[in-house]
C-alpha cells in the first residue's frame, strides 16, 4: 500500500499533511510513502529529510497512490486524475465543498473528512477540528497583543503603575479557550462569554471571569452550540455592548456547527469603543461575528482595528502542521491492516468521517443537500 502526501495547492495554504517524524510509525504498519518535492518547504521540512525517513520524492508522487493526504481538500483536476478506488483524507467541509463531493462520487473515490470526525473519547486523538482551534486561539491572542498599543500586563513601576489591557472574548470552545489561556498568560485582565452552560466554569478554571447576561444557555446536539432567535440575538448585544465598550481588546471566535458564524457585533457596539482597541475576529472566514471584518486583512474604523481571520492556523504552519499530521496518522492507523487498506465501515469513527465511497455519498446531512440543488 503505498500513501502520497501532496503540495498543498490552494493559496496561501502554508501547512503539509505529513512530517517526516511519523514516517517510522507508516513504515513499520507496512506502508509506503511518497511525497511530492517541496511539501514541507513552508514549514522548513525539506526534501532530504522526507527522504532520509524512507520515502520516494517525485513529481509522479500521486501515480498509484492508494490513498492521497493533504490538508485542503484535493481539487477538481485532482479528483479527476485519481484511479478510481483512491482513498483522500483531508479536511472536507461538505457544504462548501459541493462540487467536489459531486466530482468524488463520480470518479468512485472514497474521501474521508476531518472535519467529520465525531467528537467522541476514542477519536480525541484524530480531532483535527480541535488541534486546529487550539492553534487559532493562541495566534488570536498573539495578533491582539502584537497590534494593541499598550502593554498586556499590569506594570508597577518607579514611574508609575500602567494598568493591564482589558480583554473579552466571545465563544470560549476549544479556540476561545486558547485565546483565553494565552492572553491570561500575558498577564491581561481577561474576562469571557459564551452561550454554553459548561463554558462559565471552563473559562473561571482559566483565572477568567464569565460574562453572566442572565440570558438563558442554549444549548444543542453533542454539548455545541444552537442557532439564537433574532429576539435573543438582539438581547444579547445589548446586553454585551457596555462589556464591549469598556474592553481593550475583543477576540470574537463564535461559531454554530454547519452554519456561518453568529453576528454578535454591530457597528455601533464598535464605536463605542476606545481608539486604538483591537478587535479580532477569528471566524471572518466563515462570515464573521464582527459587521464589517474581512478575511485576511486589517481595518480601521473610528481608531478600532479589525483584524479579520483567513484560514488562521495555517499562519503557524509548524505547530499546526505537527498536529494535524499526528492526527491524520492516528486515522490511518485505523485504515490499514496487515499493510492494506481496509475499509470497516463498523467502526463508527470510519462510518462517520467517510463523505462519499464507491459512487455514493455516504454523509446524510451531504445526501440530503445533493438532493436538493442535484
Ligand atoms: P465551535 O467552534 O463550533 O464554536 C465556538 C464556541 O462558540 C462554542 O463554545 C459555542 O458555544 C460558542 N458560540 C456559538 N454561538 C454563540 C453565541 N451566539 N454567543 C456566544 N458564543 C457562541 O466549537 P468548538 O470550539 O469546536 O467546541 C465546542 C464544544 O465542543 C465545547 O463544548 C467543547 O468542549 C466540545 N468539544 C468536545 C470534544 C470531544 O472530543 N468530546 C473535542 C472538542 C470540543
Amino acid at each position: 500500500m503505498r500513501i502520497a502526501v501532496l503540495r498543498e495547492r490552494r493559496p496561501g495554504e502554508r501547512r503539509v499533511a505529513l512530517l517526516p517524524e511519523l514516517l517510522p510509525r507508516l513504515l513499520q504498519a507496512g506502508v509506503e510513502v511518497a511525497v511530492e518535492p517541496d511539501v514541507g518547504a513552508e514549514v522548513g521540512v525539506p526534501d532530504d529529510a522526507y527522504a532520509a525517513a524512507g520515502a520516494y520524492v517525485g513529481d509522479d508522487a500521486m501515480e498509484g497512490a492508494d490513498l492521497v493526504l493533504s490538508v485542503q481538500p484535493i481539487n477538481l483536476a485532482t479528483a479527476r486524475a485519481l484511479a478510481e478506488g483512491t482513498v483522500t483524507v483531508s479536511f472536507l467541509p461538505p457544504t462548501q465543498e459541493m462540487p467536489l463531493v459531486r466530482r468524488l462520487r463520480e470518479r468512485r473515490l472514497t474521501a474521508f473528512s476531518m472535519d467529520l470526525i465525531p467528537r467522541i473519547a476514542r477519536a480525541q486523538t484524530m480531532d483535527a477540528l480541535s488541534s486546529q482551534s487550539m492553534v487559532a486561539g493562541y495566534r488570536a491572542a498573539v495578533v491582539a497583543a502584537e497590534r494593541l498599543p499598550r502593554f498586556f500586563p499590569l506594570f508597577m513601576t518607579a514611574a508609575g503603575t500602567v494598568r493591564p489591557a482589558t480583554v473579552l472574548v466571545l465563544g470560549a470552545g476549544v479556540a476561545g479557550l486558547q485565546a483565553i489561556a494565552t492572553t491570561r498568560r500575558l498577564g491581561a485582565d481577561v474576562s469571557a462569554y459564551d452561550v454554553r452552560k459548561s463554558s462559565a466554569e471552563e473559562v473561571a478554571s482559566l483565572g477568567a471571569r464569565f460574562v453572566d447576561l442572565g440570558l438563558p444557555p442554549l444549548e444543542g446536539e453533542g454539548g455545541y452550540a444552537r442557532e439564537m432567535t433574532e429576539e435573543r440575538s438582539t438581547r444579547q448585544r445589548e446586553l454585551l455592548t457596555p462589556h464591549i465598550a469598556a474592553s481593550d481588546v475583543l477576540i470574537t471566535t463564535a461559531a454554530v456547527p454547519g452554519r456561518t458564524a453568529p453576528l454578535l457585533v454591530t457597528p455601533e457596539m464598535i464605536v463605542g469603543m476606545r481608539p486604538g482597541s483591537v478587535v479580532v475576529d477569528l471566524v471572518a472566514d466563515q462570515g464573521g461575528n464582527v459587521a464589517g471584518s474581512v478575511p485576511g486583512q486589517e481595518l480601521s474604523t473610528g481608531g478600532v482595528l479589525i483584524w479579520g481571520g483567513q484560514n488562521v492556523p495555517s499562519q503557524l504552519p509548524v505547530p499546526a502542521s505537527q498536529l494535524y499530521a499526528q492526527n491524520v496518522l492516528n486515522l490511518i492507523l485505523l485504515l490499514v491492516r496487515d499493510g492494506r487498506l481496509h475499509l470497516d465501515f463498523d467502526d463508527e469513527i470510519l462510518a462517520a468521517s467517510c463523505l462519499t465511497h464507491d459512487g455514493e455519498v455516504r454523509h446524510r446531512h451531504t445526501q440530503d443537500l445533493i438532493g436538493e440543488v442535484g
